[in-house]
């Protein structure tokens, strides 16, 4: 063990990666080495991927060329997550350099790998949940950041046709009650007041509880929000199709609940969500809005949609931008379709990239609209913010609404962590500014 070694992590794609690479933080510091921003002076470099588009892949090929021409010559280069897990071998071949793939079942092996040289752990792709979960909690969390991802769930069984994640991240798996509070207990111990719950299907949780029985989100954010530091609670991401009446009431009668929900639906084509394999139609998507707007009239709604998917004409996307003007987002994703190898969409005819670009131009038109709109009606209103740095600009301090929204403030750094009310001065595309209110 050598105390003057450090660590780089960078984290790609979605919050399973930023919870994944602060767990492997937590075990290269449990080996004595310090983090450092600077990837050229690491001695430990992490890229830590995602494979959920063509381009977040290449990025992964890139950054490796970068870092092995520019880095240290006596570093170490870690590839985990999805790429790792999805092109262990291609990695071997276009990257040989790189010292160890990892993927995202795998991650706990780091520990091992730090422990000591181990010529054979080269490459590391087993699906072991269980033994991740379990071996993750041994090491102390060095979370400095009032808010926390928690990662209760990971993987998917619904093989929607476009997608990796039932490839990369494996089949469903639903952390235990007992083991997910102490995980928050520990993040209380260090001054977290608010978690978002994560899961590729976290809506489709259903972990057994003390005694052993098998129990759904809505029981689990219940049990949470009775420990009285945690102030605040969201989960993401979710399906349609696991949207159940309980946890939809929940959002009417959980006062620690966000006022907010990510619900991807992809498409409001019922032609393409049946060739996407998605299992709901928009008539449905539509029932669950109206249902969670009658328990909670003001919770603002984000979602994820592809463009230009295999078969996609003229009258399906005028019905993706049709669902998108009846519902009314308040801020949103979309992507160009791109063909993943493996699933089975990619083996499809695909549309000419121009249309792609135009639809997806004419859908982000709307959905940038659609923020601006939303966040206007907050204009000389109040806010609750819960604050959890420093802003931009000096001087500044910024957070999060109950909506979700970034809300910079003229603040004192010495405010961070703390739920202020916010008197709204002006908006701009994706965030608000406003004055603390005394
Ligand atoms: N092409 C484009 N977007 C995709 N997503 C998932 N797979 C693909 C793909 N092959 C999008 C979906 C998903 C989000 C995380 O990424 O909208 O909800
Ligand atoms: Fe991918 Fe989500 Fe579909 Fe699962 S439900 S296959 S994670 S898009």
């Amino acid at each position: 063990m050598n105390n003057t070694k450090s660590f780089f992590i960078k984290s790609f794609g979605c919050q399973m990666n930023v919870y994944d690479s602060d767990k492997m933080k937590d075990i290269f510091i449990s080996h004595g080495l310090s983090p450092t921003d600077d990837y050229q002076a690491a001695d430990y470099i992490v890229l830590n991927t995602c494979h959920i588009r063509e381009k977040a892949t290449e990025k992964t090929y890139s950054d490796l060329g970068r870092v092995h021409k520019k880095g240290k010559t006596d570093h170490k280069i870690i590839v985990a997550g999805c790429v790792a897990q999805a092109e262990g071998d291609l990695i071997q071949l276009r990257a040989p350099y790189v010292d160890l793939v990892l993927g995202p079942q795998s991650l706990q092996l780091l520990d091992t790998y730090l422990s000591g040289p181990n010529p054979h752990l080269k490459t590391i792709t087993e699906f072991d949940a269980i033994d991740k979960f379990d071996t993750l909690k041994r090491f102390k969390t060095n979370n400095h950041s009032k808010s926390s991802f928690v990662t209760i769930q990971e993987g998917c069984d619904k093989f929607c046709t476009f997608c990796v994640v039932p490839y990369t991240r494996g089949s469903e798996y639903s952390r235990s009650i007992p083991e997910i509070i102490e995980e928050i207990k520990k993040l209380i111990d260090q001054g977290v007041i608010e978690v978002t719950l994560l899961g590729q299907n976290v809506n489709a949780y259903h972990g057994p509880d003390e005694t052993g029985k098998e129990r759904g989100l809505s029981y689990l954010i219940n049990k949470i929000s009775e420990l009285d530091s945690i102030k605040r609670i969201a989960y993401s991401t979710s399906h349609p199709n696991n949207m159940t009446d309980d946890l939809i009431e929940l959002h009417g009668n959980n006062t620690k609940l966000m006022s907010c929900l990510h619900l991807p639906v992809q498409s409001g084509s019922n032609k393409i969500l049946k060739l996407m394999n998605r299992k709901h139609t928009r008539e449905l998507y539509f029932e669950i809005i109206e249902k969670l707007r009658k328990h909670k009239t003001n919770i603002a709604l984000s979602s994820d949609f592809i463009v230009g998917f295999p078969g996609e004409d003229e009258k399906d996307f005028t019905d993706t931008i049709d669902l998108i003007n009846q519902v009314g987002f308040m801020n949103s994703f979309s992507f160009k379709y791109s063909p993943r190898p493996g699933t089975p969409a990619a083996d499809k005819k695909q549309l000419p990239l121009k249309v792609q670009e135009d639809r997806l131009k004419i859908m982000q038109t709307l959905l940038n609209q659609q923020e601006i709109d939303f966040n206007k009606k907050f204009l000389s209103k109040r806010v609750e913010v819960l604050i959890s740095s420093s802003g931009k600009y000096k001087g500044q301090v910024k957070g999060k609404s109950e909506f979700n929204q970034s809300v910079a403030i003229p603040g004192n750094p010495n405010i961070i962590g703390n739920i202020v009310s916010v008197q709204i001065t002006d908006i701009s595309v994706h965030s608000l500014i406003g004055k603390a209110e005394i």
